[in-house]
């Protein structure tokens, strides 16, 4: 296992570019099993996500082959398997995507439910509604969803649920009914870009949808598909993720290949932290030069701020000017990153779906655990700003969603060092002694001394906390 090893205090400042957007390329990769021919898709970034997603089209008959840095092809060479499995399923939970294409066109799926998560509850009760509206039998059994149909029926579906709309639910209904007899609304549909991406490759591929970026979708069934190529759109939170570093370390960043319509409300909230963005065509600069200023922010369905950014803009506001308030209204249990950021100096306190902000004007460098994919970028960023170096353990979450983050940071001014996760590898300046001056004292008179040193017992002891 790796782990990153973060010398903050660097301001960044220079060029860098966005790769294709993760959660639009996944549910893309999930569509090809509903055309015929080779599906050719361009922008897809090289995840540990996308290779899981890839081992699953394999497991249901495609072909999928990498070209070059960024294309992937995908042929299905067998109509015949249906079967996700619990193993793959389980690493990934956007395995679940292939659920609609496989009901639409093979007319059964057998797909593991995903299981728990770290970001809170996550069910799937929408996407098993839609597709029962549209004539889907459906059953849980051993943990996985059988999904049989002879042949599904258009349905007005209302997919809106107690946290909004849902983006992954919104695919798999849309893609199973592409193929239905007759006509499908959906309403409460998900308006997020990477549903429109989706949307407009299927269209691409001769669906009829109309409404996409919309809450309420038309869908006139089709019988066939036929494979397109296809450039997947820019990761709007790898973009967020890159101006938050750049505010976060007071640089000046010039980030390329980004859709400002996408990140309307992240730039937005960033301008009142005090930071100043420009677009130019697909070109953001962005240059901070003070402490940010205070802000709330509400993480909720686009076009608002994403929950995919709700911890990235926790630790920036974590060094603000005063007190913010962050609330998650998609994910309100998304706060596994708050510990971890308060191990770094920042002062919040969680309440509900809130996190309280105390800002403070340092952080300072620390061993911290990454949870979850963003609660990783979180922390990362919080490393790039804090005094002395940092470590961040649990990095794979990292590479499930970010193409060699730390490479690109690195070639715009940051210190990172991707190291194997052991002890040794722990930098000395986060190993206390308590022979160190900054250590606290201890009243020995009535306490058994201490030990002499605690070197490396931290690192050692979270070493057996992994086995
Ligand atoms: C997608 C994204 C994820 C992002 C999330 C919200 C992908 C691969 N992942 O996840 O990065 O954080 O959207 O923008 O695109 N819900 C239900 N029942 C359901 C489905 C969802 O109650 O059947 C709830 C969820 O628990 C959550 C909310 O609805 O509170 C939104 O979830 P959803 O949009 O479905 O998230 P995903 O599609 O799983």
């Amino acid at each position: 296992m790796d782990m990153l090893v973060v010398r903050g205090g660097h301001p960044l400042r220079g060029t860098v570019a966005v790769g294709g957007a993760k959660n639009a390329a996944l549910p893309i990769m999930a569509a090809s099993l509903v055309a015929s021919g080779t599906t050719v898709l361009h922008g897809v970034p090289d995840l540990v996500d996308v290779t899981t997603l890839s081992h699953v089209l394999r497991s249901l008959g495609a072909h999928v082959e990498r070209r070059g840095d960024a294309a992937l092809a995908i042929t299905v060479v067998d109509q015949q398997p249906c079967l996700a499995d619990y193993e793959l399923v389980r690493r990934m939970r956007a395995s679940v995507c292939v659920l609609g294409p496989l009901l639409g066109r093979r007319r059964r799926a057998c797909v593991s439910l995903p299981g728990g998560c770290n970001i809170g509850h996550r069910p799937i009760d929408l996407h098993l509604k839609g597709l029962r509206a549209l004539g889907a039998e459906i059953t849980i059994e051993r943990g996985y969803v059988f999904a049989k149909a002879e042949r599904l029926q258009g349905a007005d579906i209302y997919l809106g649920g107690s946290f909004g709309s849902t983006v992954t639910g919104t695919c798999n209904v849309m893609s199973a009914a592409i193929l239905a007899e007759g006509t499908t609304t959906i309403s409460a549909a998900a308006c997020e870009p990477e549903v429109v991406d989706l949307g407009n490759l299927l269209n691409a591929m001769g669906a009829r949808i109309e409404g996409l970026g919309t809450p309420l979708l038309r869908i006139e069934g089709v019988n066939e598909l036929h494979a397109v190529e296809h450039t997947v759109i820019p990761d709007r939170i790898e973009a967020a993720t890159l101006l938050v570093a750049a505010a976060i370390t007071r640089g000046e960043l010039t980030i390329q290949n980004v859709c400002a319509a996408h990140l309307a409300a992240v730039t937005d909230l960033l301008r009142a932290t005090g930071v100043q963005i420009e677009f130019q065509g697909s070109t953001a600069k962005i240059r901070s030069t003070r402490a940010p200023q205070p802000v709330d922010v509400t993480a909720l369905p686009y076009p608002g701020v994403p929950t995919d950014v709700q911890a990235q803009l926790t630790a920036l506001l974590a060094l603000a000017d005063g007190i913010s308030v962050v609330t998650d209204k998609v994910f309100p249990d998304r706060f596994m990153h708050i510990p971890e950021l308060m191990r770094m100096g920042a002062g919040i306190r969680r309440e509900g779906a809130s996190a309280i902000i105390s800002g403070t004007p340092r952080l300072s460098g620390a061993c911290v655990m990454a949870s979850d994919l963003r609660a990783s970028a979180a922390l990362l960023l919080a490393a790039l700003a804090a005094e002395g170096e940092s470590v961040i353990r649990r990095v794979y979450h990292l590479d499930r969603g970010y193409e060699r983050l730390e490479q690109k940071l690195n070639l715009v001014g940051a210190d990172i060092r991707r190291v194997t996760d052991t002890a040794e590898n722990i930098p000395e300046s986060l190993l206390l002694s308590m022979d160190d001056p900054s250590a606290p004292s201890i009243d020995s008179s009535d306490t058994p001394p201490p030990p002499k040193f605690l070197k490396h017992a931290e690192a050692r002891s979270s070493a057996i906390r992994e086995q």
